[in-house]
C-alpha cells in the first residue's frame, strides 16, 4: 500500500489549479441516466470515485468515455439493459445511491443496494427513499436492496425534508425532472453541487427553478435532451489548498477558487489572521504575521462552514495560538483524525460532538493512519507544519478525492514524495 512522506518545515509559494468537484461529478453522471441521448461533462476531476461510479453507470449498460485524459466524460445511455445496482459496486461508495431517482424515471423501476454504514457515521438513506416515496413510487427494502417501482410514472407532489440532505435534494430532484406535474422540495440542500446539477438538469430541457434556495420548484417534462456542462470547480479542495500556506507560511494562489464557493470558510480564516485576495484567476492566501490565532468553528449546511473541511481546519487549529472548539453538527463521528493528530504532538480532546484544540509552536513529524478522504488530507496539511518527518498510510483514502496532491504541493515548494510499498 502507498505512503504518502511529507517532511515539514518550508514555506509555500505558488499556484494550485483546482479541480472540478468530485461531489458535483458524482451526481452530475448519474443524471446521464434520465435521456437517452449524449450528457458531456468537461472539468471533470481525475479521482478514484469518479471511476467507481464510471464502473457502475456501464454495468447499468451506460457508456462512459474518459477523453482529454480523464478531464471530459462523454456518457451515453441510450441503452440501459440492467436496472440493477450490485452491492459489490455501491458499498465502495455512498452516492452511488444516487442512480436511484434517475433509473426510476427513465424505467420506471430500479433495484439499488442500500450502501451501508461507513467511517463517518451511520449515514442513513431514509430521506432519499422518503422523497421519491412522495413522488409515488412503491419501496421495498429486501436482502440489502431497495426495490422500487413507478410503472406508471413518477407525479409531481410537495417533499418537505425534515433535515437538508444533500444527497436527498440531488435524487429527488433528479427523479422529479421527469415526474408528471410540479415537484416542489422545501427544505432543499442550498449547496453549490445542487445549484450545479440544476444548471446541468436545466441544459438538458429540465424546468427548474429556486435551486440555490431553500425551496426548489421543478416541473416535470417527457424527456430529456442531451447537453455539455461544465463541472464547477471543487470548493474542498480549494478550502483544502488555501489551508496549505495557512498551516506552513507564505502564499499560494488557488487558480480557479471563487469566494463564494467558500465564504463561511474564508470568515475563519480572516478571524485566524490569513490574508484572503480575490484575484484575476482565483484566490490567493497568505499568512504573514507569526502564528494563526485560534477560532471557534461549527460545522452547519451551506452556506455554512462545510463538515468537508473540519479535519483540516483541525489542523490548522492545532498550531494556531489559543484555544478553539470546533464542533461537529454533521456527522456524528468526524473526529477520528485527533487521535492521529495527537501523535503529531497536537493538544485535543473530544468530547461528544466537539472537540478542543488548544495550539502547540510546534507539531512534530510522525507515522500516522489516513481513516477517511478528508482526515488523510488534514494529516498531510498537518505533516507541511511539522518539524521532521510525516508518513501517511493507507493513502487510498486521499486518491478518492484529491486528484495529483504531491504534484500539486510540491509545485509550491512543499517536500512531498508518494512511495509505493
Ligand atoms: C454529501 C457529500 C459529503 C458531505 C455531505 C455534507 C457527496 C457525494 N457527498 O454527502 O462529502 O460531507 O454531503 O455536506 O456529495 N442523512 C439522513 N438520512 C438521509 C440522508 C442523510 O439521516 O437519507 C443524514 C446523514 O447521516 C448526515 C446528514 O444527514 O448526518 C447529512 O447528510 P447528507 O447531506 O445527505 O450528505 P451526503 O449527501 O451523504
Amino acid at each position: 500500500m502507498d505512503s504518502i512522506v511529507v517532511t515539514g518545515g518550508g514555506e509555500l509559494r505558488g499556484e494550485i489549479p483546482i479541480a472540478g468537484a468530485k461531489n458535483a461529478c458524482l451526481t452530475l453522471m448519474p443524471a446521464t441516466l434520465l435521456s437517452d441521448e449524449p450528457l458531456t461533462l468537461t472539468n471533470a476531476p481525475r479521482l478514484s470515485d469518479i471511476v467507481t461510479m464510471t464502473t457502475l453507470l456501464a454495468s447499468l449498460g451506460a457508456e462512459v468515455t474518459s477523453l482529454q485524459d480523464g478531464k471530459v466524460l462523454a456518457m451515453s445511455s441510450h441503452d440501459i439493459n440492467n436496472l440493477t445496482a450490485d452491492y459489490d459496486i455501491v458499498r465502495k461508495m455512498r452516492a452511488s445511491i444516487l442512480v436511484l431517482g434517475p433509473l426510476l424515471a427513465r424505467a420506471g423501476q430500479a433495484v439499488v443496494s442500500l450502501p451501508g454504514g461507513c467511517a463517518i457515521g451511520a449515514r442513513p438513506v431514509d430521506l432519499h427513499l422518503k422523497g421519491l416515496e412522495a413522488l409515488g413510487a412503491r419501496l421495498d427494502l429486501r436482502d440489502g436492496y431497495v426495490h422500487a417501482e413507478a410503472r406508471g410514472g413518477l407525479k409531481g407532489a410537495v417533499v418537505d425534508f425534515p433535515f437538508a440532505s444533500v444527497g436527498a435534494t440531488e435524487n429527488v430532484l433528479m427523479a422529479a425532472t421527469l415526474a408528471k406535474g410540479t415537484t416542489v422540495l422545501n427544505n432543499a440542500a442550498r449547496e453549490p453541487e445542487i445549484v450545479d446539477l440544476a444548471q446541468c438538469l436545466r441544459s438538458m430541457g429540465a424546468e427548474i427553478d429556486g435551486e440555490g434556495t431553500s425551496t426548489i420548484t421543478i416541473e416535470g417534462v417527457d424527456r430529456l435532451h442531451g447537453a455539455t456542462h461544465p463541472v464547477v470547480a471543487d470548493r474542498i479542495e480549494l478550502g483544502t489548498y488555501m489551508l496549505a500556506p495557512a498551516i506552513a507560511g507564505g502564499e499560494v494562489e488557488c487558480i480557479g477558487g471563487r469566494m463564494d464557493l467558500v465564504r463561511a470558510f474564508c470568515e475563519k480564516l480572516d478571524a485566524a489572521g490569513i490574508e484572503v485576495t480575490e484575484t484575476q484567476r482565483g484566490l490567493k492566501v497568505a499568512r504573514r504575521n507569526g502564528r494563526v490565532r485560534a477560532v471557534d468553528v461549527v460545522t452547519e449546511p451551506f452556506p455554512g462552514f462545510p463538515t468537508d473541511l473540519q479535519a483540516q481546519m483541525m489542523a490548522l487549529m492545532c498550531t494556531a495560538e489559543g484555544t478553539s472548539v470546533l464542533e461537529e453538527k454533521i456527522f456524528e463521528n468526524r473526529f477520528m483524525h485527533a487521535p492521529e493528530l495527537l501523535r503529531m504532538g497536537a493538544k485535543i480532546d473530544v468530547h461528544g460532538g466537539h472537540a478542543t484544540v488548544t495550539g502547540v509552536e510546534r507539531l512534530k513529524g510522525a507515522p500516522v493512519m489516513a481513516t477517511d478522504l478528508r482526515a488523510s488530507v488534514s494529516l498531510i496539511l498537518a505533516g507541511l507544519a511539522a518539524e521532521g518527518e510525516t508518513v501517511v498510510s493507507r493513502v487510498y483514502h486521499l486518491d478518492r478525492g484529491y486528484e495529483h496532491v504531491v504534484r500539486k504541493l510540491s509545485s509550491c515548494g512543499a517536500r512531498i514524495e508518494r512511495i509505493s510499498a
